[in-house]
């Protein structure tokens, strides 16, 4: 039978904690919250669309609702389904001219994603837009989204010298521009992609490495002309209205990699995850775990609106360290926090490096990964761009902090499973900001009455 956890003070959402115990027995089939990266693009492009469109398994986290709301302020119809579907969500799309001046400042809150991509949609529209966030995000970089913008013609300001939010913009019509990306970024690609959709002229964009390519899956699928080569993309403005996209989100793999490294790292389990996102570029969690040497098997491979998903099972398993570094860093960069989890139980030593972009995620991820994992007893030497990780020890509980970062609050549980005693995470209510269901699926997976 599943156990409650112990130590919930819900009190104070500012304090809430989790207390996490060791488990003889991790198993269990978890459904996985829909992709989050996904869920902001099809409720961004669904909205400039023309016409109805209907998203299934929309992330319920908070990040993706800060996007929904920003786009209701800018008029989009956007409803439920109704309370048996409550992840559904009915986007009325009002095609080029469909958006309309907010009448406040827009909040991103803990969303980087929804201020890139919104900032790269808003300087293109004819009116004022002004978008700020919680204090975690505007102390996040925003000069690596002006400076590209206002190469396109844009007149977009930040605080600190054009460097971050409050982010204020007084759209115009823009040219397009072939940029060179100085950092592998997702969100700053996707944010001139939006911009080039109502450019004059088409857009060139050059990676240094290939990040998350859903905004190109999805603005090819809903008819933009885009077209990828290598680490080249090229998109021409749109010379009609975008065509609504019906989805069903897959499982998002960054809150699969939770349970991928608890199977792989606790020594009597057995998990299967179903409907999980295994894009190319969002897969580099799972090339490591097999290549330190987990038994992990991928089956039930399918598409969902050319998003490929599968079903993946995971058991216990003796990992061995390893490098990680170059171009997979892209590919893995929000798993690296539970990463180091592995790495701290695998045997011999895990390097990380090239990841200096930890650095400027929800907290620095370098500086608190290596403090929260060294309460616990793990050798964590931080490193400029990535950490030095001595496995093969054991942790033991101790309390710790999440640092308000949703990823660090999950990893810091999956440490716990197999730390000695009891573990109390600090701030644990921060993963509903990707993984509102997180403790609650977490818990159900681990059993006392296993024999
Ligand atoms: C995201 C891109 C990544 C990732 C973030 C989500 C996205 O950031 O870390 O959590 O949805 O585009 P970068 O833009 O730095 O690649």
């Amino acid at each position: 039978m599943a156990r409650q956890f112990v130590g919930l003070n819900s009190s104070s959402a500012k304090t809430e904690t989790r207390t996490i115990k060791p488990y003889p027995r991790l198993e269990g089939e978890i459904i996985l919250p829909g992709d989050k990266s996904i869920s902001h693009r099809a409720v961004i492009l669904n909205s400039l669309a023309q016409g109805e469109a209907e998203i299934d398994n929309f992330a319920p986290g908070v990040d993706c609702l800060a996007t929904v709301r920003c786009l209701k302020a800018l008029g989009v119809q956007i409803g439920k389904k109704g309370s048996q579907d409550p992840n559904t969500l009915l986007v009325s799309g009002g095609g080029k001219d469909g958006l309309k001046e907010a009448s406040n400042v827009l909040d991103a809150e803990n969303s980087a994603t929804t201020m890139r991509l919104l900032g790269g949609l808003l300087v293109s529209q004819p009116f004022l837009s002004v978008i700020t966030g919680d204090a975690s995000l505007r102390n996040r970089p925003m000069g690596r989204l002006i400076k590209p913008l206002r190469l396109m013609g844009a007149e977009i300001w930040g605080r600190g010298g054009d460097s971050f939010a409050p982010l204020v913009i007084k759209g115009k019509k823009l040219r397009g521009i072939d940029f060179a990306l100085p950092v592998a970024s997702a969100q700053i690609k996707s944010a001139i992609l939006l911009a080039g959709l109502f450019a004059r002229g088409n857009t060139v964009l050059r990676q240094p490495l290939p990040s998350r390519d859903h905004t190109e899956r999805m603005l090819k699928r809903m008819g933009a002309s885009l077209e990828s080569q290598g680490n080249s993309i090229s998109l021409l403005p749109l010379g009609s209205p975008l065509a609504p996209l019906n989805i069903r989100v897959p499982g998002d793999i960054s809150s699969a990699a939770y349970f991928l490294v608890a199977g792989a790292i606790h020594p009597n389990a057995r998990i299967i995850i179903r409907d999980c996102g295994i894009n190319p570029t969002r897969t580099g969690i799972i090339d490591i775990l097999l290549a330190m040497g987990a038994r992990l098997r991928i089956d039930n491979e399918r598409l969902e609106a050319d998003e490929p998903l599968a079903d993946i099972m995971i058991e216990s398993s003796e990992l061995k360290g390893i490098e990680v570094g170059g171009d997979i860093i892209p590919r893995l960069i929000d798993e690296i926090p539970v990463l180091a989890v592995a790495g701290c139980i695998a045997k011999g030593k895990t390097v990380i490096r090239d990841a200096g972009e930890l650095r400027v995620k929800e907290s620095d991820r370098i500086a608190t990964v290596a403090s929260e994992l060294s309460r616990l007893g793990a050798k964590i030497e931080p490193l400029p761009d990535g950490m030095i990780i001595h496995g093969g020890g054991s942790l033991s509980g101790t309390e710790v902090d999440s640092h308000f970062d949703h990823r660090l609050a999950m990893s810091l549980a999956v440490a716990g499973l197999i730390a000695e005693g009891e573990t109390t995470i600090k701030h644990a209510q921060v993963a509903q900001i990707s993984y509102p269901a997180f403790w609650q699926i977490f818990l159900s997976t681990t059993r006392e009455d296993f024999i």
